[in-house]
């Protein structure tokens, strides 16, 4: 196949495609030194041993052994031919595939597009002379749907029993044949029979941009389950792609120049029925980059409309989430969230249109939805939650591609913690990525994709709350603690003749005032921020909430004792384990001056 494609078209499209990027749209990456790495998406694993490589454009697993570039992630991650995939980054990368590759591909779906208007055609006359065609009419008859709105949606009929499509179709092989590779038929290979995959379900035939029919959601009358079948992904249906209702939208003239993203086939249809024809939904998945990119294509404003449930507000995040790459000058996202237990198509029914156009009104803009979830549970009157607060946004911010909206979001960052914006940006210098956290478990606390340039140890349930210290505080604590108050007092201690003794004594302590000095200006919040997420971060934020301000701390005087006092600690301890006698001699004078320092003060 891919002789038909000129082999310097496919480089210039693997060169405009960072392999990084690609990738981290499917699965989520952690830096980890050169390369970056995450649980294999090719098979079943807990500890990541799937690794991507930017300077070499390729990923490998080495559980599983599955390797390749960007083009062969793309054919094996989305079970992709190879045009389909070099295609589909094609588009991703501004790229046309070349002219009479094109043609040859169209000529080659051709009969797809066909077979499948085909059985869209079938489905929509079973609605209208099936002998049980009373059943399904009452059933959409119920969801409100009125005989205009069949038409204009196509709404069909798979009917009861077994073979109803095949035998339509079965004196002609080829077509039985498309129609398995569509997915409408599938064959039984023990009996060597057929049957249809879509029995007694209404149908919803699904459009494309240019309003052919390229796949169906078949929905149950009943409470049976499952409640709707898709179709499979096919040369021509890619759902984490695909809208339903986008064709149907961009019809409405007049009304398109937005699109709103609801959750299921029934709201697409009850909002347009309703007066408001620029619903669309994703497949049965959640809304990625692409599909939001897709939209910006077409409409500069993107409304989500998310259930008031807890599952709507997770839905929501991850639509946030989604969204923060595709963020671009002139383009608007909004967050809607319908009071409990309501889809839009309930609402609706209930309510009536006017107290859906009520709460069109109450959408929350990309950066409220944003600061408003960062902040549950968290007191933003206090350091902690403030450095908290920026620690989380940070890697979300730098999301967004540079311009008018990443500046917009800084700003607003920097007015909730009241910290400039410079300093937010220089005082947690991005260096390695921590550990995802896991949405489903902390709905509240998003993944964190970075963290800062210190050592780094293990890192923590981010619920687990910091420990009260009560008066267990060692010198080292006390050390940290003045330093949290007061970071540029760092500057006083003579690092270079004590790091050794840190590093015995007080291994944090010396991390700590590292970080410190390597600051331009540090604050209180970027020592919690740097250390956020990890053991070391909560007993640096106990710290900080046992230590009262003090308003005339003459921190350097202190710190000087602290040193001293390690000192003396520490020879202490070689004099306990004094090898011999000129030793404890040396050390017994090194610790009278010691002590004799600290009584001067
Ligand atoms: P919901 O289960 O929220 O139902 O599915 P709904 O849209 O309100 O459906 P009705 O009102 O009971 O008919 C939301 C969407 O998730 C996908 C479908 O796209 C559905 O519209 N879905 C749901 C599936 O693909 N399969 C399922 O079994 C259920
Ligand atoms: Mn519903």
């Amino acid at each position: 196949m891919a002789g038909r494609i000129p082999q310097n078209f496919i480089d210039e499209v693997l060169r405009r495609t960072d392999i990084v990027d690609l990738i981290g749209n499917y699965v989520r990456l952690k830096k980890a030194g050169k390369n970056y790495s995450a649980c294999c998406p090719f098979h079943h694993e807990k500890t990541p041993s799937f690794s991507v490589n930017r300077d070499k454009q390729f990923y490998h697993c080495f559980g599983c052994g599955a390797s390749g570039n960007a083009l062969s992630f793309v054919m094996h991650y989305e079970h992709r031919e190879f045009m389909d995939a070099l295609e589909s980054l094609a588009n991703k990368a501004g790229l046309a595939l070349p002219e009479n590759s094109q043609q040859q591909e169209q000529v080659s779906r051709k009969p797809l597009y066909d077979i499948l208007e085909e059985a869209a055609v079938f489905f929509e006359q079973q609605l209208q002379q099936s002998p049980q065609r009373d059943k399904a009419q009452a059933y959409l008859n119920k969801r409100g749907l009125d005989s205009q709105t069949i038409k204009h949606w196509r709404v069909g009929y798979a009917p009861a029993g077994w073979d109803n499509l095949y035998k339509n179709f079965a004196d002609n092989a080829e077509k039985v044949k498309l129609l398995q590779d569509v997915g409408l038929i599938v064959h039984n290979e023990q009996r060597d029979s057929y049957y249809d995959a879509m029995r007694d379900r209404v149908i919803f035939p699904i459009r494309d941009n240019r309003g052919r029919v390229i796949a169906f959601g078949g929905r149950v009358l009943d409470d049976s389950k499952p409640k709707y079948l898709n179709s499979p992904e096919s040369p021509i249906f890619h759902k984490s792609e695909e809208l339903y209702g986008f064709y149907e939208s961009k019809q409405a003239k007049q009304t398109f120049n937005k699109v709103m993203v609801v959750e299921g086939y029934l709201d697409v249809i009850a909002v347009h029925q309703a007066g408001f024809p620029f619903a669309v939904a994703t497949l049965g998945t959640a809304t990625s980059s692409t599909h939001i990119e897709r939209i910006f294509k077409s409409v500069p404003d993107v409304i989500f409309c998310f259930d008031g449930d807890n599952a709507g507000r997770k839905a929501a995040w991850r639509a946030l989430e989604s969204a923060l790459p595709t963020l671009k000058e002139g383009v608007s996202a909004q967050f809607l969230f319908l009071p409990d237990d309501h889809d839009p198509d309930s609402l609706i029914k209930e309510r009536g249109a006017e107290s859906f156009a009520d709460v069109l009104k109450e959408g929350l803009s990309l950066a409220d939805f944003l600061f408003n979830h960062l902040s549950i549970d968290l007191r933003l009157d206090s350091l902690e939650g403030k450095s908290r607060l920026a620690s989380l946004a940070k890697p979300l911010i730098e999301k967004v591609p540079v311009g008018v909206y990443r500046q917009l979001l800084w700003q607003r960052l920097s007015q909730l913690t009241g910290l400039d914006e410079q300093a937010l940006k220089a005082a947690m210098p991005i260096k390695e990525s921590a550990p995802p956290v896991n949405i489903e478990a902390n709905p509240q606390h998003p993944p964190q994709s970075h963290t800062f340039a210190i050592p780094r140890r293990e890192f923590i349930d981010p619920s687990v709350k910091p420990k009260n210290l009560a008066g267990r505080s060692s010198l080292s604590d006390k050390a940290i603690q003045l330093l949290l108050q007061k970071p540029e007092a760092a500057k006083s201690i003579d690092i270079q003749k004590y790091a050794e003794l840190f590093a015995q004594e007080a291994p944090l302590l010396l991390e700590v005032i590292e970080f410190c000095l390597k600051q331009e200006s540090c604050s209180t919040w970027a020592l919690l921020g740097a250390w956020q997420g990890t053991a070391e971060g909560l007993h640096l934020q106990a710290l900080a909430e046992d230590t009262g301000f003090l308003a005339d701390l003459n921190a350097e005087a202190e710190l000087s004792d602290i040193v001293n006092q390690l000192h003396i600690q520490r020879l202490k301890k070689a004099l306990h384990h004094s090898p011999d006698l000129m030793t404890t001699i040396k050390l017994k004078k090194e610790l009278a001056a010691a002590t004799a320092a600290l009584a001067k003060k």
